[in-house]
């Protein structure tokens, strides 16, 4: 699996996103340790502080769907680059404090950041069950 697959990927999971209140559709792109994708997009909520960012409806798809062991996660907001936020960090390093962090635009650019460097001395029960 490439990045500019998983940038595909990424790009139409973010055309299902819903962003009414914002109109700042993201897409993200997980990929496990076994090569398989899941992918995210942004759900917002009338109730504003209920939105769920792209990043973080990866995750929980992949743990329902019994993926626990990530490689790398890409993002996409489409002409700029963002990072994740800091909910969406802390959620990722929960399970995968190594993870590579790729953040693209949709014409390809991309910068590739290691999480532990987004989210230094990062908050851990180190209670993970691998
Ligand atoms: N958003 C994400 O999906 N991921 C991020 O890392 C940053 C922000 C979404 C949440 C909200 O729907 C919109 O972008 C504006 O904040």
């Amino acid at each position: 699996m490439t990045d500019h697959e998983l940038l595909t990927i990424a790009l139409e999971a973010r055309d299902r996103a819903y962003a009414p209140y914002s109109g700042f559709k993201v897409g993200a792109a997980l990929l496990d340790l076994d090569g398989h994708v899941y992918e995210g997009c942004n759900v917002e909520n009338a109730s504003y502080g209920l939105t769920i960012c792209a990043e973080r409806a990866a995750v929980v798809k992949a743990i329902s769907a019994g993926s626990r062991r990530f490689d790398k996660i890409l993002i996409v907001d489409g002409e700029e680059i963002i990072t994740p936020c800091g909910a969406c960090r802390q959620v990722l390093y929960e399970f995968a404090p190594h993870l590579k962090v790729i953040c693209a635009d949709s014409s390809g650019k991309m910068i590739e950041y290691d999480l532990e460097n987004l989210l230094p001395h990062s908050f851990s029960l180190q209670q993970r069950e691998d």
